[in-house]
């Protein structure tokens, strides 16, 4: 079944936003690996795959229903933050971003009785809660430990092998 011409820019969109996401969490990567946080660097590098992944899955599902792609510019990231406890804050926002642009996308498939899309986009969802729930955790511990440097490498450390043991 043909997908209704109005959904087409939308997916697009998305799958750009997917590939921001990827560029974002690259760069978030370099801030870290830059000051020698290796944990964070890694933790962002898995991250920024992920991501890319998400971006690949939307492509290969456009391919799949014959859906035009449109390449689009992708935006560039900042490259500074605060401190590593503002880089995984803006990290939680965007996720936020991400997830409201899926509940809008979802419900305009669901509004056309488009449910193939509608099904296809309920497994972005639930990723959609993972990250933001993993974002807002380390936002957390960074938050408890304020400017202790000490508890910060602790936490570089852990955040290094929580990546390394989930690859
Ligand atoms: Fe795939 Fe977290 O946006």
């Amino acid at each position: 079944m043909k997908l209704p011409s109005e959904l087409v820019q939308p997916l697009n969109e998305q799958l750009n936003r997917e590939l921001y996401a990827q560029y974002l969490y690259l760069t978030m990567a370099s801030y870290f690996l830059e000051q020698d946080y290796r944990g964070f660097g890694a933790f962002f590098l898995k991250q920024s795959r992920e991501e890319g992944a998400h971006a690949m899955r939307l492509f290969h599902y456009l391919m799949e229903r014959s859906i035009p792609f449109h390449p689009l510019p992708i935006e560039i990231p900042p490259k500074n933050y605060d401190s590593p406890l503002a880089c995984f804050k803006a990290a939680h926002e965007y996720e936020q971003k991400v997830t409201l642009s899926y509940y809008n996308l979802l419900k305009r498939a669901r509004d056309i009785g488009e449910y193939d899309l509608e099904e296809f986009l309920y497994w972005y969802i639930r990723e959609q809660r993972e990250e933001e729930a993993l974002m807002h955790t380390w936002m957390e511990k960074l938050n408890k430990v304020k400017d202790d440097i000490a508890a910060i490498l602790f936490l570089d450390k852990e955040a290094g092998e929580a990546a390394e043991k989930e690859e």
